[in-house]
């Protein structure tokens, strides 16, 4: 499994909803976690491992240590968008070393299911509440880019042409998590 880039067209598609939660889709989410904790991540969606499920990952503790912080949501809605419009540093793990300002609501409410299949609505705030706005986006094509002003984006315009040069390398991001599900699928059943 690897991080794709910018301008990898899996970011810009918009994913289609879980209609199974399996075993594939259980081993696909366990490495999505590898492979955050991996790259420092705090959230990780489908889109970005070419995955084009609404499925994302996250623990905006970034410790792979504390496992109760872990979330998992499947089909997530966000509910309501409440609070102050605040501005916070954001980066991406398709976007390495890119790092802007981007304004969102202070609060969100999110319905979703885990990875048991349970139905959850779950209230955010701060750190988690830009988490799951950021992850949320991947999932309808949108990247924290696309949600900067002029200032910023022209302030990292120069960084992202060099990222561009990154993507067309064929560079991925890949930190020795397992391949594909498919290769992974093929080795359970060779077992
Ligand atoms: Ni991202």
């Amino acid at each position: 499994m690897d991080v794709v880039l910018y301008p990898h067209p899996s970011l810009k598609m918009t994913a289609q909803p879980v209609l199974r939660i399996d075993s594939i889709l259980r081993q696909q989410i366990e490495n999505m976690f590898k492979l955050m904790y991996a790259t420092n991540g705090i959230g990780l969606a489908g889109p970005q491992v070419e995955l084009p499920y609404r499925v994302f990952v996250m623990n905006y503790t970034g410790d792979a240590e504390k496992k109760d912080k872990e979330m998992v949501f499947i089909n997530p809605i966000i509910l309501r968008r409440g609070g102050k419009l605040v501005s916070g540093e954001e980066g991406c793990l398709s976007f390495p070393d890119i790092f802007a300002k981007v304004v969102r609501p202070e609060r969100v409410t999110v319905r979703a299911f885990n990875i048991k299949g349970e139905m959850f609505t779950a209230t955010f705030e701060g750190l988690a509440a830009r988490c799951v706005q950021h992850e949320n986006d991947h999932l309808d094509g949108y990247c924290f880019i696309d949600r900067l002003d002029e200032n910023e984006r022209r302030r990292i315009q120069k960084k992202l042409d060099k990222q561009v040069e990154r993507y067309n390398a064929g560079e991925t991001i890949n930190k020795g998590v397992a391949k594909s599900s498919e290769e992974q699928s093929e080795s359970e059943q060779a077992e």
